[in-house]
Order: C-alpha cells, then structure tokens, then sequence
C-alpha cells in the first residue's frame, strides 16, 4: 500500500465530503497498523505512538480537515476517527507487550549469574582481639615444641585446689574469689587445674600450653572482669632447672612485646617453689603480666611422679592484659562490650 498522505491535498482544496475523508482515515488505520507490526524496540514504537495519536500526529491532521465537511457529516466523521483511535491504540498496547516480552526473554538468555563470585558491600565478620591475642600466644609456645591442653570450665574443687597444694582452708583460696556451684562443684578460677588433669593422663616428659577462660567473683571496673583468659604454660621433665624457666619465659615476651623491659620478682603461689611474678614496662610503670615458678614437689607427688627425678616449671598469663599492653587499650570492658567501632580496628 503506498503511503500517500491525502490529507494535505484535502486540506488546501476547498470542500470535502464525508466519503472521502472516511477513506483517508482507513488508509491511515490500515498504514499505521502495517507500521506498528513493523516496529522491533520499544522507543520506535513510542515514537510511532506519537506521531499516530499525539497532539500534532496524523490523526489530528486529517481531524484538522473536518472544518470544510458540511457540518451535519462531521459527527460521523468523529464517530469513525474514534472508533480508529481505539483500535490503533489496541494494537499499540499489543506490540508493546509483544516487545516486552521479546526484550525480556533475550535478557534471560544473554544473562548469567555467576554463584561462585563473592557477595558485594556483605560485612565480613572479624577474629574478636582476644582469640588473636591468644592464638599468638599459644603458636609462640607451639613453636617452641609445646602441645595445646584444654580443661572444663566448670570444675572440681579437688583440681582447682586441692590438687594445685590448696587444701581446704588454706589461705591461699582467699586469694581468688570463687563462684561455687555446689558443695564440690566450681567456675574455675585460673587454668592451672588444666596441669593437673594432664599429668594424670599423660607421663612425663611433656610441654603444654593451655588456653581458656576463667572466672572470679570480682565486681566489674576498667582492670577487672568475673570473666577472662588465661594461658597456662607446663613443662616437667628430667633436668629443667629455674634458668630454663626464665630463658622460656623472656624468649616468649621479646616474641610478644619487641623490647619492653622484663624482670622477675619473687612471689608466692602454693603449686610453685620457688615462684615469682613477670612484669613488663609499659607507660612508664612495672606492669604484672605473669605467674610463674618451678613446680612444687609436693603437686609432683600427688600425682604420683618421684619429684626427685622429674620437675619443671609452670607459667600463667591473663591474656586481656597482654591484648591491653599490646595494642594501648585503656579499659578491659571495651573488649566485651562488642561495639563494632572498636572491634573493626583489629
Ligand atoms: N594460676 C595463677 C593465677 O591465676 C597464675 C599462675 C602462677 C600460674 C604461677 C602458674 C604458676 O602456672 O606457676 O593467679
């Protein structure tokens, strides 16, 4: 059908009939609607759309003729333009859905999605400061030949105690604020009943190093916490003397600190003799970072061993206090409160 635009001859003659202009708005249907089938993308056939229908489209042109139809024909006409305008606009909604389709249908194919590839902007979760503190702590030990131990939380009396040479009313359970849970049942106070336990199932030699958290009834301030971590250190064997305790000792602190000034002080723990206390020089003052000493014979002999022919020494260390020193945190609760901004720095 060729495209003949009629309507601007009609327009410059001078008078038009019904019939005539009914033809020119057949032809229009039947043209536009060859183009609309034609169309391939959604802006053509909105671009289309108005030049069919918009205020200065076809449609209205030929409309803008009616002035020179008599006027008891020109309702008709309307009648008929409508009737068109309708249809074109079906066909319009027609192809665009059709041309939605098509253009969704090509995405699916064209479009891969890789599951392998990691998700963007997730938060990542962190190792929390203090399981860092102590796997560096333990893999020093580890590194130096000693194998990690682990005990109960929730422990005897006997291996808390009695066994570490605190018998009941000593003094020395004063020492430690206790939560009981029971006439014999208790939140362990220091990781120490950790020797004990091993000792009975391993003979000597043996090297252990032993993580876990432990628990006094101390109210809480910026140095105390009823919960924290602790690193007990053993070593029994034939021959180990104190030197062997302070070379082990100062090698693990230059390891951990750089150069921060060390010195020993003579102290007392019942299940050590002699024993003494580990500070380092931070911020100007001697700062406690550790118990230690030579195993006392009598812990030695209740568990069955000839303290003539095996000893060793053991060490304790709390490990907030080496994650304080460590990276200048002022205030032990910033490292249980779990606020992100500060966590996220490590
Ligand atoms: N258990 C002691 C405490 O919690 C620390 C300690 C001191 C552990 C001397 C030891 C040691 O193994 O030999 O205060």
């Amino acid at each position: 059908m060729p495209k003949v635009f009629i309507g601007y001859f009609y327009a410059v003659s001078s008078s038009l009939s019904f019939d005539q202009l009914k033809v020119e708005l057949e032809l229009l249907e039947t043209e536009a609607k060859e183009e609309i089938a034609s169309v391939i993308d959604q802006d053509s056939l909105e671009k289309l759309r108005v030049s069919l229908l918009g205020k200065k489209g076809r449609l209205s042109s030929v409309l803008g003729t009616m002035g020179k139809l008599p006027a008891a024909d020109r309702p008709l006409v309307g009648q008929c333009a409508n009737v068109i305008k309708t249809q074109l606009q079906e066909s319009l909604a027609e192809r665009l859905k059709f041309l939605k389709t098509k253009a969704l249908n090509e995405l699916i194919k064209t479009e891969t999605i890789d599951v392998t590839s990691p998700p963007v902007g997730t938060p990542l979760g962190k190792r929390h400061p203090l399981i860092k503190t102590t796997e560096e702590i333990v893999d020093l030990f580890c590194g130096l030949g000693y194998v990690i131990a682990e005990g109960p939380e929730v422990e005897e009396d006997h291996y808390n105690f009695t066994a570490l040479n605190i018998p009941e009313n000593h003094p020395a359970r004063d020492m430690q604020d206790t939560f009981y849970l029971g006439d014999n049942l208790l939140l362990r106070t220091h990781t120490s009943p950790v020797q004990i336990r091993y000792l009975e199932e391993h003979a000597p030699p043996v090297r252990i190093v032993a993580p876990g958290r432990v628990y006094r009834r101390d109210s809480v301030d910026s140095t105390h916490s009823p919960v924290f971590h602790q690193v007990e250190v053993l070593a029994i064997d034939e021959g180990l003397d104190f030197s062997h305790l302070r070379g082990t000792i100062l090698a693990f602190l230059k390891a951990f600190f750089g150069d921060l000034p060390v010195r020993f002080r003579a102290s007392y723990f019942p299940f050590t003799e002699p024993s003494a206390e580990v500070d380092v020089q931070w911020r100007g003052r001697w700062l406690e970072v550790m118990g230690c000493g030579m195993v006392d014979p009598a812990v030695l002999e209740g568990l069955g061993l000839d303290p003539d022919r095996w000893g060793g020494f053991a060490a304790g260390l709390g490990v907030e206090r080496f994650c304080m020193v460590r990276h200048e945190i002022d205030d032990i609760r910033r490292l249980y409160t779990s606020d992100l901004r500060f966590l996220e720095q490590f």
